[in-house]
């Protein structure tokens, strides 16, 4: 049988970051979610250490959520939700308590990288935060142009223990990410789609029609990995296989 959809990256608690602006949308956002065939859904808000302290963010976040679980009962949604953050990188990270930003009662904390250039110290970062026995997921990696220059990359941290999701619009809009999203299967670089949903019309939730179009193997593969994740069960992850350069292209 078929594992149920869960979301483990989306934007859908009010007024706390660049998502659901008021409670309106995230009711709009969750019935979206539901409608995709979510059952549980994983409320990751954007973190900054730069801008935020881990206090003022986890009251923020905790204000939105009680907002949040008010407006389900009312409409008597059947979706489940869990706290978590999106970790924007920062050198800084493996000092702080990590385990507030963590997916709630699990060992699995999902982390943004910079868009446009990689840190130089990533590989140290997420061994730091590894050996506070968290596992790092590293959020829609399809977006960051240096490591599809360079996958060997992501080869090297999803070996020494990282996981690694992507974005159903990604797939969705086709072309060329979704290509590399396809060869970053292949290698067995992901772990997970995600819906990273902001708003209803622009950024909606719409992980049913990403997984519609990953291949039938994989969808039940990453269906099983995010109810796993959800669970704080340990993932079942495939042995990556390095990415190699041929003829000017990765293979
Ligand atoms: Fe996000």
């Amino acid at each position: 049988m078929s594992a149920p959809l869960v979301d483990l990256h989306c934007h859908i608690l009010p007024g706390i970051d660049d998502g659901a602006k008021d409670t309106d949308v995230t009711v709009a956002l969750l019935e979206q979610e539901a409608s995709c065939g979510a059952a549980a859904v994983m409320f990751t808000p954007h973190f900054y250490y730069e801008r935020d302290t881990l206090e003022k963010f986890t009251e923020r976040r905790e204000a939105a959520y009680k907002k949040t679980v008010a407006a389900v009962k009312e409409k008597g949604l059947k979706i489940a939700g869990k706290l978590g953050a999106e970790v924007h990188f920062s050198s800084a990270l493996p000092s702080l308590d990590l385990r507030q930003l963590a997916f709630e009662g699990t060992d699995y904390i999902l982390i943004e990288l910079p868009t446009l250039h990689m840190p130089p110290n990533v590989a140290d970062v997420l061994y730091d935060i590894r050996c506070l026995g968290l596992t790092p997921i590293i959020a829609h990696v399809e977006r960051y142009k240096y490591i599809s220059d360079d996958p060997t990359m992501l080869y090297d941290w999803v070996s020494e223990g990282a996981l690694a999701h992507v974005n159903s619009t990604s797939l969705i809009r086709r072309g060329k990410i979704a290509a590399t999203i396809k060869k970053y299967i292949e290698w067995g670089l992901v772990h997970f789609l995600c819906s990273d949903a902001h708003s209803p019309h622009a950024r909606p939730a719409n992980l049913g029609e990403g997984y519609a179009l990953l291949p039938e193997d994989t969808a039940e593969e990453f269906k099983k990995n995010a109810v796993d994740v959800f669970l704080g069960r340990d993932v079942d992850a495939r042995n990556p296989e390095m990415p190699k350069h041929r003829f000017g292209g990765w293979v």
